[in-house]
């Protein structure tokens, strides 16, 4: 089959969180599944142009409609790692993607909506026909409006659209003048309950909910977030949506890409190590002791947490395992990144509170090889999240022989499996330590039982960690059911 992933993330080129690892993973999986993939990305200034291989302008005349009149863009092409991918930029006075970000900006909703327009009009225009788009997230929400309304793919070629929510609380919500740049210029017929107009703001159009009406198929990013999502308030004013969309609605658990993350192969790590033979886990915490200037103490259970910190993360939580970790004589290392000004703030204040522990670390910025080696080298990974539509850091540090302390929400549900408690799975499948509350007391519950077991039984912690590392959640499941979606929407 042939499919266009359009996003705003391809990692390794483009990255801000998971959103960029499941539209490369999925995208390579697909392509190794037999199915012709294409991906469709803004050309930011920011991005790694050092993962790209043949970059070149392919188009130099893409034309897209915008506000009245036409903004001339250009199409690069190239290949992130054998995937092939296409780069849009505008020229003139649309300067969208050279702001050294990807998100953050005040137009974002006008930006990614000029995005997914001129990703049509580039399919048109080059009279590509692919049987599938699948757009990801609330940035390419109004593709599918677009297509529906304006786009006509006559017949067996008229292309179905499958759209991934991987986090409802970004829902691209804006006024009218968005639409009317597009060229969606019927305001009335647009601003109703059942089309874009915003749950709760009737006066807003809501880009996300615009790619839940128009496509079709809709998934979030695990069956137990997409339970949440239609049960709980998690979905941010659009359960209700859900419902009267329920039909064509679920969940599809991501993967994650082991050629990308697989430590007999990472290059970011100093030797290579397998669930057979551990002794290379050892090397990278040397490595990574070295690189922080943390003591060396091989008594020492090494705990980390990765992403961003956002409230979504549960940050107070985090905050709680840094000491709860000191505490029980463990060492901590966190590499995570704030947007938001107050939880920058503080995290600055607790890294120069803690700059003189020789067992803490904390590395605020966004750097990719790092967080490689932290996998690598860390006991147990924490994850104490208020909600997680999927989570890969979980499943990352299962690879790497890092074991989970997790709370059970959305994906970590569908993922970590209680090693003491999990009455469903045999002590075999087990691979890490769940929690429930949001509140600290819960976190050290199993924060403890993780500890416990590290120290009182190590024999019992590498079983553990082993069978964390022998988990298989690779592509190949996910990807396959992507396919039966593709499948059965075309049809
Ligand atoms: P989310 O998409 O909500 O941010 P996920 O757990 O799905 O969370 O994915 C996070 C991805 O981003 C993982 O690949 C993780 O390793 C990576 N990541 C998060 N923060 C950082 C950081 N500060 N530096 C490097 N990689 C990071
Ligand atoms: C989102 C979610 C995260 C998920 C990722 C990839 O950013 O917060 O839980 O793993 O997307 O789908």
């Amino acid at each position: 089959m042939y499919v266009i992933q359009v996003a705003s993330e391809c990692a390794p080129v483009i990255k801000a969180g998971g959103l960029g690892d499941v539209v490369y993973g999925l995208s390579r999986e697909l392509a190794a599944q037999g199915h012709c993939v294409e991906v469709i990305l803004p050309m930011y200034d920011c991005m790694r142009y050092d993962h790209i291989w043949g970059l070149h302008e392919a188009y130099a005349n893409l034309w897209v409609p915008w506000d009245g009149g036409r903004v001339h863009c250009s199409v690069f092409c190239g290949w992130v790692h054998s995937q092939l991918c296409f780069f849009i930029r505008p020229h003139s006075f649309q300067d969208y993607f050279d702001r050294g970000c990807y998100y953050g900006c005040d137009d974002d909703q006008m930006r990614f909506a000029f995005f997914s327009k001129a990703a049509l009009e580039f399919l048109q225009q080059a009279n590509k026909k692919p049987e599938i788009i699948h757009c990801h997230d609330w940035q390419t929400g109004l593709l599918p409006v677009m297509l529906y309304e304006m786009y006509k793919f006559h017949g067996m070629d008229h292309p179905r659209v499958c759209y991934t929510v991987h986090n409802f609380k970004h829902q691209g919500i804006t006024g009218a003048n968005v639409l009317r740049e597009t060229g969606l210029n019927n305001e009335p017929y647009y601003f109703q309950y059942d089309k874009l107009q915003d749950n709760f703001n009737p006066f807003a159009i809501n880009m996300m909910k615009a790619g839940i009406v128009y496509s079709n198929h809709v998934n979030t990013v695990s069956p137990h977030h997409a339970w949440e999502a239609r049960y709980t308030p998690i979905s941010c004013g659009l359960g209700h949506t859900l419902e009267v969309n329920q039909g064509k609605f679920g969940g599809v658990l991501n993967g994650i890409n082991y050629n990308f993350w697989n430590p007999e192969t990472d290059t970011y790590m100093p030797e290579p190590y397998s669930a057979k033979d551990m002794t290379g886990k050892a090397a990278a915490k040397r490595a990574l002791r070295d690189r922080l200037n943390l003591e060396h103490n091989d008594e020492r259970p090494l705990v980390a947490f990765i992403g961003r910190l956002d409230d979504q993360k549960g940050v107070h939580l985090v905050h709680h395992s840094i000491y709860y970790t000191l505490h029980r004589g463990g060492q901590y290392v966190l590499l995570g990144s704030a947007t938001e000004s107050g939880i920058n703030d503080y995290f600055h204040h607790e890294k120069s509170y803690l700059s003189d522990n020789p067992n803490c670390h904390l590395e605020l910025g966004f750097n990719e090889e790092l967080s490689h080696l932290i996998y690598a080298a860390a006991d147990m990974i924490v994850v104490p999240s208020n909600y997680e539509p999927c989570g890969l850091t979980q499943v990352i540090g299962l690879k790497y022989g890092a074991v989970p302390v997790v709370r059970g929400v959305g994906g970590l549900v569908n993922t970590v499996f209680d090693w003491d408690y999990d009455q469903d799975k045999p002590q075999e499948e087990r691979n890490g330590f769940l929690f429930y509350q949001s509140d600290p007391a819960a976190l050290e519950s199993a924060m403890c039982r993780a500890f416990d077991l590290y120290y009182e039984n190590p024999t019992l912690f590498a079983k553990l960690q082993k069978q964390g590392m022998e988990c298989d959640y690779s592509w190949k499941k996910p990807a396959e059911q992507y396919t039966g979606i593709y499948e059965y929407i075309k049809a």
